[in-house]
């Protein structure tokens, strides 16, 4: 089986760190490139953190560095009582030698995309300023693209930064707008499905006996957020969020979708919703609202521990 080319936008983030370590380690994925945005830290924290777990899990992966605002609205600010102040947590910055790449996230993304066409899921797992401004760059890379797996959204479950909103998609209405409007194949991994499968401490323990460096670096993590998880949600473990939608891009047949043009509420009290459009100029996006929560879970946790 050929490896499926995967590139991810991120603002690393507790569970991006999940989701960038199960692709480094998945033998059925090849990680092209990765590419920072603000979000749960400041951009420049992301892209930093973006190498630093590529490096953890031994591998050179590129990394450009993308915007530190959304497209309009005034910035939200960063997820660190989710995430902790550097984004693992009460883990401290971590140091790093690598260099960022010269491009931004946005040149990055419609060069790889151009570079391969037809090859490349894109899977953004912050805000979509990054994907949006590559389509404003590059607006053919619609049609090159394999897919664009999100996570962010929900269709039937509500929010998690307000009643209406995910935070992915709350940190940027005008972006994800932008993306869910664009004539190119969305898959939607959302609240829906994510709220679906939960990792224990029990499980970050498992994890970091059975790979103590990247096991034992999501386990330390873990500790604050589940904490907040704790305190907000009710919950002793934390949602499987971005991890999922790059375990959709690999096993899709685990999701059961629905397909609906979707918009995005961008001012109001229901700003940052996605909700199903009665445009009949957008098209059509597979939206996740069923998830093989066992299967999903089992195949992140196996894959976790089959590294070190
Ligand atoms: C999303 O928001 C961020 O805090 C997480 O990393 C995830 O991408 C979940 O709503
Ligand atoms: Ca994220």
């Amino acid at each position: 089986m050929t490896k499926q080319k995967i590139l991810i936008d991120t603002d690393p983030g507790v569970d991006d760190a999940m989701a960038i370590f199960f692709a480094c380690l998945h033998p059925d994925l090849d990680l092209v490139g990765m590419t920072g945005v603000f979000g749960n830290v400041t951009v420049d924290i992301a892209a930093r953190n973006a190498i630093v777990l590529a490096e953890r899990a031994g591998q050179d992966i590129p990394v450009a560095r993308g915007a530190d605002v959304p497209l309009k609205q005034t910035p939200n600010p960063v997820s660190d009582y989710v995430h902790g102040e550097q984004g693992f947590g009460d883990i401290p910055a971590q140091p790093t030698r690598a260099e960022i790449l010269d491009e931004s996230a946005a040149e990055f993304i419609c060069r790889m995309i151009n570079e391969n066409p037809g090859e490349i899921s894109l899977c953004p797992i912050g805000p979509l300023t990054n994907i949006a401004l590559a389509l404003e760059h590059d607006p053919s890379i619609a049609q090159k693209v394999k897919n664009v797996v999100i996570m962010g959204g929900s269709l039937r479950e509500g929010g998690n930064v307000t009643p209406h909103a995910e935070a992915n998609i709350w940190n940027d209405p005008h972006a994800a707008d932008a993306v869910f409007a664009a004539d190119w194949p969305v898959v939607m991994v959302g609240l829906d499905v994510t709220h679906r499968v939960v990792c224990t401490p029990e499980d970050f323990s498992e994890l970091a006996k059975a790979a103590p460096k990247l096991g034992g670096f999501l386990q330390d993590a873990s500790h604050f957020y589940i904490r907040f998880y704790e305190e907000v949600v009710g919950i002793t473990g934390c949602y499987l969020h971005d991890p999922a939608a790059v375990i959709a891009t690999l096993r899709p047949e685990l999701f059961t979708i629905e397909n609906h043009p979707i918009e995005v509420k961008v001012d109001g009290e229901e700003i940052g919703q996605t909700a199903i459009s009665t445009n009949p100029d957008r098209r059509a996006m597979q939206i996740c609202t069923g998830i093989q929560a066992e299967v999903v879970k089992d195949l992140f946790m196996d894959t976790i521990k089959s590294g070190f």
